[in-house]
């Protein structure tokens, strides 16, 4: 207050003041500090009350009244400010301002991938059906004809669960080192005709290099019917790959071994980077390891309660990671996991 500026001058400047700020008000809360700002008790009103004993009775007269018009000239601005925000839609809106960038996330490269692969099969009627990570030694070997002493069931290929099993007659809890147990459990409980898909994590104690993980996701897949042949293998496969990797992919079956199926083959697709001519992608090899795949072994449809001269099935299995890498041109497996912004943001 200056020198000459009486306690009324006073509250009436302030009052104009109080005015201009409620006509910038856009919300309940801004309204609120402008209510403390003047009206508080740490307000210039309250204050002018405060020391009316101290002036003489003139004065006070004088100040008293001019402290309570401004109080309820001020109450009844911010009243009608409160009503008319009330009856605003909430703040205006300047159709003039650039928008604001969403920021939309996005599914991770593994899950498109994986994805994919079910979206090819969906049509040749196969379902997707997910088993457990944490798994029975007997889904994971002993069913799939794995027997005791093959050399996978060493401990230093499998991650060993340290939880006591829940069903001690069918061994220890482990991670499953594949996604084929669902094969044992979907059978177990289904029957024939049989069209699944299977996606998860699997777990193997492998050293980190650019091509290995010790997690990692495959798809699993399973047809079983009474009559199905290795040429139904090879036609829905091909379909898959070409339907993966483009019409005029070619494929190529190669025998292998599986113990829990037979015959057994690896399926190769013509290299992608030199159609066959051999460079660094393919070893030199021309060609691209993409999956396991057989007819299912008859012991394993007898683990899983099925008469095997009564069906017939395939069953085949893939690495998403190596698929994606492939699809993408990511030279190592650790980048699917590391969680670097900078790449995820590339899918
Ligand atoms: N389970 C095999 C693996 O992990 C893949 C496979 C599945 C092979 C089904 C044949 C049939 O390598």
């Amino acid at each position: 207050m200056s020198a000459d500026e009486s306690a009324t001058q006073e509250l009436e400047r302030l009052l104009a003041e109080a005015e201009a700020a409620l006509a910038q008000t856009r919300s309940a809360q801004e309204l609120e500090r402008v209510r403390v700002k003047y009206l508080g008790r740490k307000s210039r009103v309250a204050e002018v009350l405060k020391t009316l004993g101290s002036l003489t009775p003139a004065e006070r007269a004088e100040a008293g009244k001019s402290a309570n018009q401004f109080k309820t000239a001020l109450e009844a601005r911010l009243e009608a400010r409160r009503k008319a925000l009330e009856a605003q839609p909430a703040a205006a809106l300047d159709v003039t301002l650039p928008g604001r960038a969403v920021v939309q996330g996005r599914l991770h490269p593994v899950t498109q991938t994986t994805e994919a692969i079910l979206a090819l099969f969906a049509p040749l009627g196969f379902e997707v059906i997910e088993g457990p990570e944490a798994e029975l030694e007997w889904y994971n070997f002993d069913a799939l004809n794995i027997p005791k002493d093959h050399p996978s069931r060493e401990s230093f290929d499998t991650f060993f669960v340290e939880a006591p099993s829940p069903q001690p007659a069918k061994g220890k809890l482990l991670l499953r080192s594949h996604t084929s147990p669902v094969q044992v459990r979907v059978m177990e409980r289904r029957r024939p005709p049989l069209r699944i898909v299977v996606p998860g994590r699997v777990y193997r104690p492998d050293p980190l290099d650019p091509s290995h993980s010790f997690m990692f996701h495959q798809v699993e897949g399973l047809m079983v019917d009474d009559r199905t042949s290795f040429a139904d293998l090879k036609g829905v496969l091909q379909q898959f790959l070409q339907g993966l990797f483009g019409p005029k992919t070619q494929t190529r079956f190669r025998p292998h071994f599986f113990p829990f199926t037979e015959p057994s083959a690896e399926v190769d697709i013509a290299c992608s980077a030199c159609e066959g001519a051999g460079c660094s992608t393919c070893g030199r090899k021309g060609w691209l390891e993409i999956m396991g795949c057989g007819m299912v072994h008859p012991n394993v449809f007898k683990a899983a309660g099925y008469d095997p001269a009564r069906v017939q099935g395939f069953a085949f299995g893939m690495g998403v990671e190596r698929i994606a890498m492939l699809t993408h041109g990511v030279a190592d497996i650790r980048l699917f996991f590391e969680n670097d912004l900078r790449f995820l943001e590339q899918f």
